[in-house]
């Protein structure tokens, strides 16, 4: 058996299917190991309480339900960085040191944190600022971490849109309408990429490809001029306007995230192929569900890795997919840059070889 140690675990950034899977598996294998974990609530907000909002994680918390369900356990949160922290006023305050003071009042040996390429390098940053002993679990719907072939949340997303073209197709093919399915990814089109073509879709829309609207209208009345008069059509949530601009709803508190680009289409489509057009804006059901078989395979098998890594001090790393196999990567490197859709790679020549219009022609 290794050195006793006491670990920290935390979930930050948008939730997603597959975080409570993370969470057994690293509390499994490290309480089999001797450890105590600690799981830590809100991310890095529950360290920067005194006393830190922490609780003791043990394999008897994790029910047979567990690794069923979505959301965290934990809760977390995907705004208030410690480095520029929100004040009532509107002003920023650095409270990266209260952070840093929770893991040492926990007296941690180390820290697995859970999230996307924001959230990880705000870990990161955090970790060499304070010396913590970090090691990082990819986790998003948007799949864009770079380094990691596949995200914990992202396969369960692409289902979710993807049972959501099953439902929408019928419904077209009855009333001769034109669905439009506008889905999340932020700036990457992989879940629309994904889900459309596995959902059968005609046209799909992703912000990696310029489109033209005179493109997708010639393809939708190909469609109809060969006797098929309803169409799916999946867009991305990033996708811009036909002026180059993205569009974003605001939230009271104001905050904003992408989401409007599929009425707007809705409407220019209407107006030009002179179908009837209906838009579903998909949402945050794509981030709730129950995870799929794949996301609890690699929460588990990510959730292992992350404690064999602190067992072998391994800090600074970020564990990933890659090639059937396992590995780790420097934070830095996970984390360069954003992994979007490769448009010359093989799922948009798929795309096109299914003759689906990616609206670029
Ligand atoms: O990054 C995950 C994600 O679901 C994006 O796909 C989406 O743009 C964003 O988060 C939504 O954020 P919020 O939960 O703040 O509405």
């Amino acid at each position: 058996m290794s050195e006793s140690k006491r670990i920290g675990i935390l979930t930050s950034g948008g939730d997603c299917a597959g975080l409570n899977a993370v969470l057994r598996a690293a509390v499994h294998h490290a309480t089999g190991l001797g450890w105590t974990v600690f799981g830590i609530e809100h991310g890095t907000q529950g360290l920067m309480d005194s006393p830190p909002r922490a609780r003791k994680l043990d394999i008897a918390d994790f029910d047979g339900t567990i690794i069923r369900r979505g959301g965290t356990i934990l809760g977390t949160t995907n705004y208030g960085n410690p480095f520029a922290y929100p004040q009532r006023d509107g002003a920023d305050l650095d409270r990266s040191d209260e952070v840093i003071a929770g893991y040492r009042a926990l007296e941690l040996d180390a820290l697995i944190g859970i999230g996307g390429d924001g959230s990880i390098g705000i870990l990161d940053r955090l970790a060499q600022k304070g010396g913590l002993n970090l090691v990082c679990i990819p986790k998003t719907i948007d799949n864009d971490v770079s380094a990691t072939e596949v995200s914990i949340g992202y396969d369960t997303a692409v289902q979710v849109a993807t049972d959501a073209l099953d439902m929408l197709q019928p419904t077209a093919a009855s009333h001769d309408r034109v669905m439009i399915l506008e889905v999340m990814g932020r700036d990457a089109g992989h879940i629309a990429l994904v889900a459309g073509i596995a959902g059968g879709a005609d046209v799909i829309l992703i912000p990696e490809i310029p489109y033209r609207i005179a493109n997708v209208v010639r393809k939708i009345k190909g469609l109809q001029e060969a006797g098929k008069h309803f169409a799916l059509v999946v867009v991305a949530e990033a996708v811009p306007n036909e002026a180059g601009n993205k569009i974003v709803q605001k939230f009271a508190g104001g905050r904003s995230a992408y989401s409007g680009i599929g009425h707007l289409l809705g409407d220019r489509l209407a107006e030009t192929t002179h179908a009837e057009v209906r838009v579903t804006v998909l949402g945050h059901v794509q981030r709730g569900a129950a995870p799929d078989a794949r996301d609890r395979l690699m929460a588990a098998v990510f959730g292992v890795h992350a404690v064999e890594l602190i067992a072998q001090e391994k800090f600074g790393r970020m564990v990933a997919w890659r090639d059937r196999h396992v590995v780790d990567v420097p934070i830095s490197e996970a984390i360069a840059e954003p992994a979007l859709v490769d448009v010359d790679g093989p799922v948009v020549r798929t795309a096109r070889g299914l003759g689906i219009c990616l609206g670029d022609q």
